[in-house]
């Protein structure tokens, strides 16, 4: 069956809820310019390592780290290893900032956009490790393509993964966990870890939960590890 269009660069979630208190919504106005990720001009490479302020030799992705508990929670527990953490969701940005201002974190790097338009600007090979934990499923079959993973993100997480890089991808619902094993998998460039149930139903212990895990708006949520292959091995 031939596949249906790209998607429109179109972002459907929400960008704002409840109105801010005033501290949070200062930290918007003062420490999110400091920390977001400005892309380069159109066809020009992130220099990601010069985002931080100490040499960096590992970036971490997270994309809708909703109110940010996982990335935070990585970050304190790899303190050399860089991190951009991509949320449109402003309010779930300023939950996110206020506890970097409190920890004074200073190895988080934040995109208050469509993960789609930074992981395009991101060079080939630069990701050690991507998280999409608990993405919206859409369930209408007419809103699919407005589902995270589609074959051209798989395909442009492929291009920015290194080598062995691992990509985490959980959700609690059925039919969107098809759907992503399907994508992925299809894509040919990931290696599923999973060797019995016990990998897929329980979280590890290096991965920590969050808030939509606890949640469990549909069902036992489902943890998915893969591992980019080599470059030799693939077509691509
Ligand atoms: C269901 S919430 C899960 C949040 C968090 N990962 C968790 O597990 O608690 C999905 C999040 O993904 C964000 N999101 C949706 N599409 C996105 C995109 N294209 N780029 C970045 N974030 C996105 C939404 O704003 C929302 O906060």
């Amino acid at each position: 069956m031939a596949e249906s269009p790209p998607p429109e660069r179109k972002f459907y979630g929400r960008r704002r809820g409840r109105k801010l208190r005033v501290g949070r919504a200062r930290l918007l106005e003062t420490l999110l310019p400091r920390l977001a990720v400005d892309l380069p001009p159109d066809g020009q490479e992130l220099d990601w390592q010069s985002l931080f302020s100490r040499p960096t030799e590992s970036l971490w992705l997270e994309i809708g780290f909703g109110a940010g508990e996982h990335l935070l929670a990585q970050a304190r527990s790899h303190p050399d290893t860089g991190f951009i953490g991509c949320e449109p969701y402003i309010n779930g940005m300023s939950t996110l900032l206020a506890a970097i201002d409190a920890e004074a974190l200073d190895n988080i790097r934040v995109f208050a956009d469509d993960a789609n338009r930074l992981i395009d600007a991101l060079p080939d090979r630069s990701v050690e490790r991507c998280f999409l934990l608990f993405p919206d499923p859409w369930p209408k079959a007419r809103h699919h393509r407005r589902r995270f993973i589609q074959p051209e993100s798989v395909a442009a997480l492929a291009r920015i993964l290194r080598d062995g890089a691992e990509l985490r991808v959980a959700s609690d619902d059925a039919p969107l966990i098809d759907w992503m094993l399907c994508h992925i998998r299809r894509n040919g460039c990931f290696e599923w870890q999973a060797r019995s149930s016990a990998d897929w139903r329980q979280r590890p212990d290096d991965w920590p939960p969050t808030r939509y895990e606890a949640k469990r708006l549909h069902g036992p949520p489902v943890f998915l590890r893969f591992l980019r292959r080599p470059r030799n091995n693939t077509h691509s």
